[in-house]
């Protein structure tokens, strides 16, 4: 595979972020969201994370290939530490690794930022997105039944978690 860098997101990198999440969305694989996201929404999402939940793209020469990106799971402080994520590779760099080095890169900088645990949604049949996930150390909580519709459809949702246990003893 070609040299893939992952780095801290910038909100350089927000129309490439836009561009990538919209794939993902038109794909119906990964998220009841069926709006199309533009440059700016993500970056007035970089940021209001900025410094407090991780977010890192996946770089293959001067391109972006593929984003993961945390927001706080709810607005109580209780749960600050719980960063609620989302990972898309762009469509043509999908089953080649790079996910596998994003969901990585997110999990240190988590660490990083103090986070105790990174949690996430999963469609049932989105096969790669829970064998990242399983990969990486994250637990399959239950299954939301008939979460939210999509394209008038019930769709169940798998929830996932994983602790960063570094930042449990803080
Ligand atoms: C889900 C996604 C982020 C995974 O990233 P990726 O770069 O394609 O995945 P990787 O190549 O790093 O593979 C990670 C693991 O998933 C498995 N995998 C990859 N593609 C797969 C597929 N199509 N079906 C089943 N498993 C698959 C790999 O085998 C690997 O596990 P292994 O190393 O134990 O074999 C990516 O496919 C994607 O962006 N999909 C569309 C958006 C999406 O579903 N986002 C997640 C929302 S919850």
């Amino acid at each position: 595979m070609e040299v893939v860098r992952i780095r801290n997101a910038n909100v350089e990198d927000s129309a490439a972020i836009a561009g990538i999440y919209n794939q993902g969305i038109d794909d119906r694989i990964a998220t009841y969201e069926t709006e199309r996201r533009s440059a700016k929404d993500q970056r007035a999402w970089l940021e209001s994370i900025a410094g407090q939940y991780p977010a890192v793209v996946a770089q293959s020469g001067c391109e972006i290939i593929g984003w993961a990106g945390a927001a706080p799971y709810r607005d109580r402080e209780c749960y600050r530490g719980i960063g609620e994520f989302s990972i898309y590779v762009r469509r043509d760099w999908r089953s080649r690794g790079v996910g596998d080095f994003l969901l990585r890169g997110l999990i240190t900088e988590a660490e990083r930022l103090g986070l105790w645990k990174l949690l996430s949604r999963i469609f049932p049949f989105n096969e790669a997105s829970r064998a990242l996930c399983r990969k990486h150390g994250f637990r399959e909580v239950g299954i939301y039944e008939k979460h939210a519709r999509l394209d008038g459809q019930w769709v169940d949702a798998v929830i996932v978690e994983r602790l960063i246990t570094a930042n449990l003893t803080r």
